[in-house]
């Protein structure tokens, strides 16, 4: 049964935190197998949806969305180096590491999405990013299973250098030992540091910081806090946050960006990744 993927039409708005996006072919796979069959015609992979900018035509392309299967955390007991399966939402684990006094993903704490999309983006904070602790990945590409050393990813600021058919399966942690209440208060310094964001629907920062510069900071000084086209705004708690006041279309979202890059005086590179 769990060979088969599951095909689903579905509306993209309801799988994305930004609420925005039309309707596609959503393949839930729950085995290899079911990657295999899914990935003879063009995909594209979705995770927790967390920094994504998609169009409200939709996609023509399969949705692939890694199932249950996926969701693997058992290994954390008694072992620091583990592999995690790609569909594991970042926070639970986070959240189990603390509990059992892991340490290595404190920094990573409050990043919504799951595993495979915190590889692909190189998720983090100021305090540390995922390519800390990675240590291998197992990719899907081309019909078969890879492993490739977390050195040969191009991991960066906000960035990998995956080719877009490969599916992050699994990937491979290295963290160390420490206790439930040091792990706990390096979180806090973290949420701390979150106190600005805003609560609405986003889809995190929209920006990546300039070298040097806080893009939050450089749109909140050129005045565009509450600027805004349609339902799309610039927050008024955290200039690098766009968020949807409820019914936003994608060309809002891009039209609010254009004008943000066109105000700011430093070029602004976004950092979401966009489904046209
Ligand atoms: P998605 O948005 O679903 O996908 C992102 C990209 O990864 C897409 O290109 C997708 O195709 C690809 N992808 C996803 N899964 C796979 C896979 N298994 N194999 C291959 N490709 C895949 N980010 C930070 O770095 N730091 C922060 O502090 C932060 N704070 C945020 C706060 C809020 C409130 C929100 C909404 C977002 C925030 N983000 C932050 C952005 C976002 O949460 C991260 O980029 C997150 O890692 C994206 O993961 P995801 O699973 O949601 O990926
Ligand atoms: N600031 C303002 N006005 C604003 C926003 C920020 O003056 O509207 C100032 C702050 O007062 C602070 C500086 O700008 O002095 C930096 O702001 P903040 O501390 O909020 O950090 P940031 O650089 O905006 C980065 C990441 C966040 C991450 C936080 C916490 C980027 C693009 N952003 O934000 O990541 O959560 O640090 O570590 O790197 C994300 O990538 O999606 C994301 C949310």
């Amino acid at each position: 049964m769990t060979n088969n993927p599951l095909r689903l039409t579905v509306f993209l708005r309801d799988y994305t935190t930004l609420r925005i996006g039309g309707q596609a072919e959503l393949w839930q796979v729950n085995s290899i197998d079911a990657i295999r069959q899914a990935t003879v015609e063009p995909f594209k992979v979705l995770g927790g949806g967390s920094n994504l900018l998609v169009s409200d035509k939709g996609v023509r392309e399969r949705v692939i969305k890694l199932g249950h299967s996926f969701n693997n955390i058992a290994a954390l007991n008694g072992t620091t180096n583990f592999w995690i399966g790609a569909a594991t939402p970042l926070p639970g684990l986070v959240r189990r590491a603390q509990r059992q006094g892991i340490s290595g993903l404190e920094g990573l704490f409050g990043i919504p999405g799951v595993v495979g999309g915190a590889v692909i983006m190189n998720a983090g904070t100021r305090f540390g990013s995922i390519a800390d602790t990675l240590t291998e990945v197992e990719l899907f590409i081309d019909g078969n299973l890879h492993r490739l050393a977390a050195s040969e990813l191009g991991l960066g600021y906000r960035t990998s250098n995956l080719p877009s058919n490969s599916i992050v399966v699994r990937a491979h942690l290295s963290l160390v030992p420490s206790d439930p209440e040091r792990v706990a208060r390096a979180m806090a310094s973290v949420d701390e540091a979150r106190k600005g964001q805003p609560k609405n629907k986003s889809a995190g920062c929209a920006f990546k910081n300039p070298p040097g510069q806080s893009a939050g900071f450089l749109i909140d000084q050129a005045g565009l806090k509450g600027l805004r086209v349609g339902d799309a705004m610039v927050s008024h708690e955290h200039g690098n946050f766009i968020v949807n006041l409820g019914s936003a279309t994608q060309q809002d979202v891009l039209a609010l960006i254009a004008e943000i890059q066109s105000r700011v005086e430093i070029p602004l590179e976004l950092e979401w990744r966009g489904w046209v």
